[in-house]
């Protein structure tokens, strides 16, 4: 099963994609998360991504291209058969990478999931967010605090605010959302596999939305 989840900046692609990995098997690849590695990694495609990602902008085709065929052709060797996409791809040549990467593997999108939030509730979701330093462990101040504040209730750590989580690049994420989204939603519908889910409801239905909208 290949699912693709889509939504803005805060629209809880993240979230629900941990729900989906723990209740549902699947392998999650974020090209946020794997970007946000190489930058803590100290690599030269970290340090050239950050560049990018700190002003809301998207990270060059090829570099992400790159990262997601890698990952996903080590994970297929370790017998992964199930795997969301989270926040790829965000740009049609990086979909039509992927139909040709999954092509090769005899795979193909099963489904394309939008989880849509109003705008005006996703920059409060955003600079409330608080994420673990150490195991990346996604919280929110007032909707999901930790129970000790500023640290991560699994394994200690610190929680911090993402650097791209400040109100000027929330702005700018959001418009680059808004610029491909249709373009996305146009290249997938094609195959009768776009679903639309509301991510104004809270995370538990949400996800039993996605279940259902996907036939999981
Ligand atoms: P990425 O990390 O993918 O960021 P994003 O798409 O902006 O999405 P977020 O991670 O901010 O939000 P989310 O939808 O996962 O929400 P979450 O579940 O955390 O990308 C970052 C950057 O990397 C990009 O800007 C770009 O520069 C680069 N990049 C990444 N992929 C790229 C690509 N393919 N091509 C080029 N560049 C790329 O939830 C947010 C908050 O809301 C949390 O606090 C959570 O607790 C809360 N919340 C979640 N669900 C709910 C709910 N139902 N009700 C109330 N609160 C909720």
């Amino acid at each position: 099963m290949i699912l693709l989840l889509f939504g803005a900046p805060g629209s809880g692609k993240g979230t629900q994609s941990s729900i989906l990995v723990e209740k549902n098997n699947f392998f999650q690849i974020s090209t946020g998360d794997l970007l946000r590695a190489a930058i803590k990694e100290g690599t030269k495609l970290g340090r050239d991504a950050k560049a990018f990602m700190d002003k809301g902008e998207l990270v060059p085709d090829s570099v992400v291209i790159g990262l997601v065929d890698e990952v996903l052709i080590d994970n297929l060797k370790k017998g992964k058969k199930s795997f969301i996409f989270d926040g790829f791809p965000r740009t049609v040549p990086q979909a039509q990478s992927l139909k040709e990467i999954l092509g090769k593997h005899g795979l193909k999108a099963d489904s394309v999931v939008f989880i849509n939030v109003d705008s005006k509730g996703l920059i409060k979701r955003l600079t409330g967010r608080r994420v673990c330093q150490s195991c990346s462990t996604v919280y929110h101040i007032e909707n999901s605090p930790s129970k000790i504040s500023g640290v991560c209730d699994k394994c200690g750590g610190q929680l911090v605010l993402r650097t791209d989580d400040r109100e000027e690049v929330i702005l700018s994420r959001l418009n680059t959302y808004q610029a491909v989204a249709d373009m996305l939603r146009k290249f997938y519908s094609v195959d009768g596999i776009v679903k639309e889910v509301n991510g104004d409801q809270s995370v538990e239905t949400v996800y039993k939305s996605i279940v259902s909208s996907a036939e999981l």
